[in-house]
């Protein structure tokens, strides 16, 4: 496995908060990225200093050639790919909360196709470069929702709930090829999309219900995140690290 400073990311879902917190991380630590969103992201790259490069590309996740594309960038511009971050999701465009019976067909779709069918699309098109390096890392980012499952959308907490699944099921089909797979579970998050999502008091108090009571930040996630892309979480697949302050116990 090539050295920290030698390796190359694929971020999906760079632009929101969290994605920015990531890149942010990688670039400073000197790793490439290859960072991709379907909102325009090139601000967000611009805005990052370090010893890593960052380049991005507009990419759909739930479309095969504008994935196989991206991948195609990190091998020509980085000469490979070492590590994916699945962080791409439908989660600020939720809209307001609604009882399971009023969502329509089309607003489950969206949400399942998006989060669940684009990371196992993602992770399809990530393999190839990953076992041309001779193993590779990929995270999968889940929510804590998926055990909390507050009321109002029931189709994001059942996709994070699969994001779990397919993160097994990845393990178990690549760990032969010295690719690990593992889920990070945040808490909810003090961000943009969040903000817009619920109200003041919401976030107040899910910090207040936290072992660690105070409002998590995105640059929360990044150490899980970064140690788990990294060399030194060699040994560990298939698993979900809840990263939430202690509000829930696994
Ligand atoms: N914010 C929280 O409290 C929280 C909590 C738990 C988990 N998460 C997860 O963390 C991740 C980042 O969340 P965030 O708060 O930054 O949310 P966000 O909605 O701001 O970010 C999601 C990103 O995914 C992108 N995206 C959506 N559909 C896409 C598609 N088809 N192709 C490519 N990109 C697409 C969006 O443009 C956006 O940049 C998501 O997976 C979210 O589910 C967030």
């Amino acid at each position: 496995m090539n050295a920290v400073n030698e390796r190359t990311v694929l971020l999906t879902g760079c632009t929101g908060d969290i994605g920015v917190a990531y890149l942010k991380a990688l670039t400073a630590t000197g790793h490439n990225v290859v960072a991709v969103d379907l909102a325009d992201g090139t601000a967000a790259v611009e805005s990052v200093a370090g010893p890593g490069k960052a380049v991005f590309q507009r990419c759909d996740v739930t479309e095969d050639a504008e994935l196989e594309s991206a991948v195609r960038l990190a091998v020509d511009r980085f000469g490979g790919l070492d590590a994916v971050i699945n962080n791409a999701a439908v989660y600020r465009g939720l809209g307001r909360k609604r009882p399971l019976e009023e969502l329509t067909n089309d607003d489950w779709d969206l949400v399942l196709r998006v989060n669940v069918r684009g990371m196992w699309q993602v992770i399809k098109a990530a393999l190839p470069a990953l076992r041309e390096r001779g193993g590779g890392r990929i995270v999968n980012i889940a929510s804590s929702v998926a055990r909390t499952a507050p009321p109002g959308f029931a189709h994001y907490v059942a996709s994070k709930a699969a994001v779990e699944g397919l993160t097994r099921a990845a393990a178990r089909e690549l760990g032969r090829y010295g690719i690990t797979v593992n889920s990070v579970s945040p808490g909810l998050v003090d961000d943009a999309a969040t903000r817009a999502l619920n109200d003041s008091g919401y976030v107040a108090a899910a910090s207040a219900g936290r072992s660690l009571p105070r409002d998590m930040r995105p640059d929360d996630l990044v150490g899980a995140v970064l140690w788990l892309t990294g060399p030194d979480s060699g040994f560990v697949t298939g698993q979900t690290i809840v990263v939430d302050g202690g509000g829930v116990f696994v």
